[in-house]
């Protein structure tokens, strides 16, 4: 049993979204190991599609990055404890920040010197980096929509805004670079011990518009600009916050939307930054990108649909007419095949007899690999023979079983889980469906014992990805 993930289809995905996006930057989230694609393998195709920036949950999940040898500016979307921010700044990461003591612990942290100045040649690329984005559409232009309701209708996303300013990347205030020009890695990589000291950690502040769910209250962000600003040894790079109904169709999600967007633009016009080149501004998550314009700013932060898969139902039109293509199947064999008579009741719980006899497949997946148990009671189905086949009874932990009726398969018989079997298929939103879940789920359900393989489609080359412990 293995998963497949065809960087191809995330590079393919990645190219579409800059595209769509543009002048504003793409951040790829490969948080949760890549949404359980595996974080490095995913990284790498997005940062070969076009992605600028990366950005993961914890400390943890960027220096395992920096590991893999990726030296992309990398944006740690939550407000790190005060303990993990030293080996957040010794990494290279960007800290997102919205509280007074996370800036001043920050700031305690980027008054001392990094360890030893040790880190191998380009390691600090990342530090002249981080700022690097572009000015596009923003404030006035969201403020406009806003009024009018434009930008809200998914049908708008084939029609990325008009640029307000030209997509000129722009230097970080810390950097000694011309401005408009971006710093490289190999020149940034090149800079001595002393330049390292004196460069200055990159933070991003966060303020929350109405998700409710991390972020600086907006009245309070003039004061955590002022404070970043003012500290020694750190730079502001950006400030954020995120959407809580983007992928939402209905006019009362919209509207919420424009709302957010409003109360973003107000609390930076309230800063000392306001109108400011330099300083990133994003909202944007992959439903934003698709479904609101005026919510681009300068970055777009995109996950689900990097991986191919639509952020709701609602925008599922708008991701299929992109050209969006999935990047992870999953896959298994016929380990066993039992001729059953009608009633018979496989499986824990004998929950259900069967209609009819019918060949009965086990298959060595379960519950411990991110198939929940309650796929059975739910109506479930899997992939064999190029058809849709109902499990005949619960999900173990190790195995399921499988009625094929009539048709007799043989241990060995390719199972797909999640993929396409001739023109048969099932998407991670179907499990959604079925399970009354979200795709997002599924996939970063699926466990730590499924192996990866990551195939590259374009090159017609496959590589299991162990010796690279991508696996998730
Ligand atoms: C702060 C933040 N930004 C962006 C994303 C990406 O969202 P999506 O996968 O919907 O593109 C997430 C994911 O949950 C997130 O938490």
């Amino acid at each position: 049993m293995w998963v497949e993930v065809d960087v191809a289809a995330v590079r393919h995905n990645t190219r579409l979204l800059v595209d769509l996006v543009a002048p504003a930057a793409l951040c790829a989230v490969v948080k949760a190991d890549g949404y359980g694609h595996g974080a490095l393998a995913v990284a790498r195709a997005a940062l070969e599609g076009g992605a600028s920036w990366l950005a993961v949950a914890t400390v943890d999940e960027g220096i395992a990055l920096r590991a893999g040898a990726l030296r992309a500016p990398i944006l740690v979307l939550s407000e790190p404890p005060p303990g993990a921010l030293a080996a957040a700044r010794d990494a290279g990461l960007t800290p997102t920040l919205y509280t007074k003591a996370g800036v001043a612990a920050a700031r305690a942290v980027a008054q001392r010197p990094p360890p030893g100045l040790a880190g191998h040649p380009g390691e600090r690329a990342w530090c002249s980096r981080a700022n690097a984005g572009v000015s596009g559409p923003g404030t006035s232009e969201a403020a406009a929509l806003a009024e009018t309701g434009q930008g809200a209708e998914p049908a708008a996303a084939t029609e990325p805004a008009a640029a307000t300013e030209p997509a000129a990347a722009t230097e970080p205030e810390q950097v000694a670079a011309e401005p408009g020009q971006a710093v490289e890695p190999e020149q940034a990589g090149a800079d001595g011990p002393a330049a390292q000291l004196e460069a200055p950690w990159t933070v991003h502040l966060k303020v929350d518009s109405g998700m409710h769910r991390a972020g600086a209250d907006p009245e309070d962000l003039a004061a955590l600009v002022a404070a970043v600003r003012s500290a020694p040894g750190l730079a502001l790079g950006g400030i954020w916050t995120h959407l809580a109904v983007a992928d939402g169709a209905g006019e009362e999600d919209r509207s919420f939307t424009r709302r957010q967007l409003r109360v973003f633009d107000a609390a930076i016009g309230s800063t000392s930054v306001a109108g400011r080149r330099g300083i990133l501004r994003h909202a944007a998550n992959s439903a934003g990108a698709l479904a609101y314009p005026s919510a681009h700013y300068d970055m777009v932060r995109s996950g689900i649909a990097l991986y191919g898969v639509s952020p709701s139902d609602a925008l599922e039109e708008v991701t299929a007419t992109l050209g969006l293509r999935p990047a992870l199947s999953w896959h298994a064999e016929v380990s066993h095949v039992r001729r059953l008579p009608a009633g018979a009741r496989p499986s824990y719980g004998r929950a259900r007899p069967l209609p009819s006899a019918a060949a009965v497949a086990t298959v060595p997946v379960g519950y411990a690999d991110g198939l929940p148990r309650r796929y059975f009671e739910a109506g479930g189905t899997v992939l064999i023979g190029g058809r849709h086949r109902p499990l005949a009874g619960v999900v173990t932990m190790d195995q399921i079983v499988v009625d094929c009726g009539s048709d007799v398969p043989a241990a060995g018989d390719r199972v797909v889980l999640l993929g396409q079997q001739g023109s048969a298929r099932l998407r991670a939103t179907d499990w959604a469906h079925t399970l009354g879940t979200i795709a997002y789920e599924v996939l970063c359900g699926i466990g730590p014992r499924v192996p990866r393989v990551v195939v590259d489609r374009d090159v017609r080359s496959a590589q299991p990805v162990g010796a690279e412990q991508e696996g998730g």
